[in-house]
């Protein structure tokens, strides 16, 4: 019994990153371990006016953005999660949709944790975190951020936003590297979207690598590392449900 997990290894922010994401290294057929409560930490509503989210922090002083339906504690029995925060997003694209966004601004839903560590040149931090997409997720023609490396601070080619991203779109799951400096489009690395999403078994004891990237380069500095899901509110996008969780930030 078992799911894509999308397992990050190592996060260099600033100056590089390298990432690999795997099935779990070990599957854990019990799913009796798994968080049983589930709690609403913020249903999107009630967002106050002039901001474009609702938003908070977590003990661990990791901070969360929210639009749509976040909890701690994850429905769904495939999920091998300990420390586990759902994330929930509507198929209608006038649901769960951020505010006060620039007249000409897509519309878009967003549910994302992001690092307490934001990037520093020279430093290297690495991370670690478990992250599960159900398998009724789909996807449309339209952003889809699974995870994003952030800059916050303007460095030459490099501007605000993100850098590199994981995404889903177009029935695959690939990297975008903003400014081609590992890979750039069709050339990046990509599986399809049903070898991403949750599978219904996996035998092997060892960890399937099902991505990995690695690039060296200017990412400016000052921005998180996030991960859930962010995407512009579609024609033809589905209901999505994120689990992520056990986090760790190693360095
Ligand atoms: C959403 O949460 C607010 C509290 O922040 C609560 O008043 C409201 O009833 C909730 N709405 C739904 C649909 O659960």
């Amino acid at each position: 019994m078992i799911q894509t997990i999308l397992y990050f290894a190592l996060f260099n922010l600033a100056i590089q990153m390298s990432c690999v994401w795997c099935t779990p290294v070990t599957e854990i057929v019990s799913i009796s371990a798994r968080a049983g409560e589930v709690t609403v930490i913020d249903n999107g509503s009630n967002i106050p006016p002039g901001q474009k989210r609702n938003q908070g922090s977590l003990s661990n002083g990791w901070s969360w953005q929210n639009t749509g339906l976040l909890t701690h504690g994850c429905s769904g029995s495939r999920i091998h999660i300990s420390d586990c925060y759902g994330m929930q997003l509507s198929s209608k694209t006038n649901e769960n949709l951020e505010h006060d966004l620039p007249p000409d601004a897509i519309s878009r839903q967003r549910i994302e944790i992001a690092s307490g560590q934001k990037g520093v040149a020279g430093e290297t931090h690495s991370f670690e975190w478990k992250y599960y997409l159900s398998p009724e997720t789909g996807t449309a023609n339209g952003f889809f951020h699974l995870m994003q490396l952030l800059n916050e601070n303007p460095d030459g080619k490099v501007q605000n936003g993100p850098v590199i991203t994981l995404d889903a779109r177009n029935n695959k799951v690939y990297i975008d590297d903003f400014y081609n400096q590992g890979c750039s489009g069709s050339s990046c690395p990509s599986i399809s979207l049903s070898s991403f999403v949750g599978r219904p078994h996996y035998t092997e004891s060892r960890g399937k690598q099902l991505l990995k990237y690695e690039v060296h380069g200017i990412m400016g500095t000052g921005g998180p590392v996030k991960f859930g899901t962010y995407r512009a509110a579609v024609a033809g996008m589905t209901a999505s449900y994120a689990a992520v969780g056990d986090f760790k930030q190693l360095s």
